[in-house]
């Protein structure tokens, strides 16, 4: 079997690809990623001279491109990851937002249905639900929470879904939609509160907290992603949508502050700065449906995953100093130069 990942020298993408080559190594897995400033072709650098692996260079916005590439391939299985993924981003600039993540996913589904494809997934996020106030700790997203969206990335992410659903019900195009909780782990891009934290620390610079640092996240170590995506696009319901997340939730602020005491950093870095725009208060999950149906739950409990990724960052520091080397100073100064 073929299967063709977008976005693949991204985090979750990446990770997925080792997920992949570990647990299904007689798969050929097709990787298209246009190397944004958030895709990093040293990530998959155990992987690119693979046997069974192919890294292909491309928009998916490039419509020439994409079907030349479903000429070449002929893939099973499409799992779509690319996209631009950073909410901070999308607020200053969201026409990329719009053009990657809505029209890259029409292009990528036109292919699809042109080609022929077992199953298409969708990488959606739980931000297509908007938020729930912090005083309501009942409440949790479910796959029929309506959509109502915050920001220039999840409105572009819910218009995504939006097309995905309308291509199953008008074209008969096998379809999947997951939408998971905020993800941490090895190679996430340093713009993300976890490493950027972990990078400021250990640079003793000041750790910007938004606002009050009281809103709420909930985390998912980024392998459970991986593994929950798997059993979806091989054994989920065609035109079906699943929640993905480990009712792992914590405040901002919380989060800090245990990267610090794991660093044996002071809590003197702590510097609350201007809010994000529009900022959601909590996120949370509700995953009995791929529990009930596809038996998927988290394995890795936080206390672990986020000292296992705290590791990771130690053990790998030259890919991360490298990124915020470069371009990333201009992005840094821009977004917190005068916050
Ligand atoms: P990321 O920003 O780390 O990676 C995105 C990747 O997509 C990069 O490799 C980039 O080069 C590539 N890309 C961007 N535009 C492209 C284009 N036009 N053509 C081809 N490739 C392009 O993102 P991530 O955090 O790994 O997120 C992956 C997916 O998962 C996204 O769809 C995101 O919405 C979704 N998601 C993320 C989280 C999270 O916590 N990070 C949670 C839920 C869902
Ligand atoms: O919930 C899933 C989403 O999680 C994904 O769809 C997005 O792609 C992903 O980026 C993430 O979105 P968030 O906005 O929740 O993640 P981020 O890491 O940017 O921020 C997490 C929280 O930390 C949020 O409340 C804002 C806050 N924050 C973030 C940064 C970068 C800070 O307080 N300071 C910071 O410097």
């Amino acid at each position: 079997m073929t299967i063709l990942v977008t976005g693949g020298a991204g985090f979750i993408g990446s990770n997925f690809i080792f997920y992949e080559r570990e647990k299904h190594p007689e798969d050929r897995i097709v990787c298209l990623d246009k190397l944004t400033y958030a895709g990093n072709l040293s990530t998959l650098g155990s992987v690119l001279d693979a046997p069974n692996f192919r890294f292909v260079k491309d928009d998916i916005c490039d419509r020439e491109a994409v079907y030349r590439l479903f000429e070449e391939e002929h893939p099973d299985i499409v799992v779509h990851f690319a996209a631009e993924s950073h909410v901070d981003r999308s607020i200053e600039n969201p026409g990329v937002f719009l053009e990657t993540n809505i029209l890259g996913t029409a292009v990528l589904m036109d292919a699809c249905r042109k080609y022929g494809i077992t199953r298409y997934h969708q990488v959606s996020t739980d931000e297509v639900y908007g938020d729930l106030p912090l005083d309501r700790p009942d409440l949790f997203f479910t796959e029929e929470t309506p959509i109502h969206t915050s920001s220039p990335y999840s409105s572009s992410k819910a218009a995504a879904d939006l097309l995905v659903q309308a291509y199953h019900r008008t074209y008969g195009l096998p379809v999947s939609i997951s939408r998971c909780s905020n993800n941490y782990g090895p190679y996430q891009f340093p713009e993300k509160l976890i490493p950027l934290m972990i990078a400021n620390c250990l640079a003793d610079k000041p750790l910007p907290v938004y606002g009050q640092g009281i809103n709420v996240r909930d985390w998912l170590y980024v392998e459970d992603h991986c593994k929950a995506i798997d059993l979806i696009m091989r054994k989920g319901r065609v035109g079906e949508v699943y929640n993905i997340g480990g009712h792992n939730e914590m405040r901002n602020i919380d989060i800090v502050k245990l990267i610090i005491k794991e660093l044996g950093k002071s809590e003197d870095l702590i510097t609350f700065v201007t809010d994000r725009k529009g900022h959601d208060m909590r996120y949370a999950i509700d995953p009995a449906k791929i529990h009930a149906e596809l038996g998927w739950l988290p394995e890795t409990l936080f206390a672990e995953g986020i000292r296992k990724t705290i590791r990771w960052y130690l053990d790998n520091k030259e890919w991360w100093e490298t990124i915020i080397s470069g371009e990333y100073q201009n992005y840094y100064q821009q977004m917190y130069g005068h916050r």
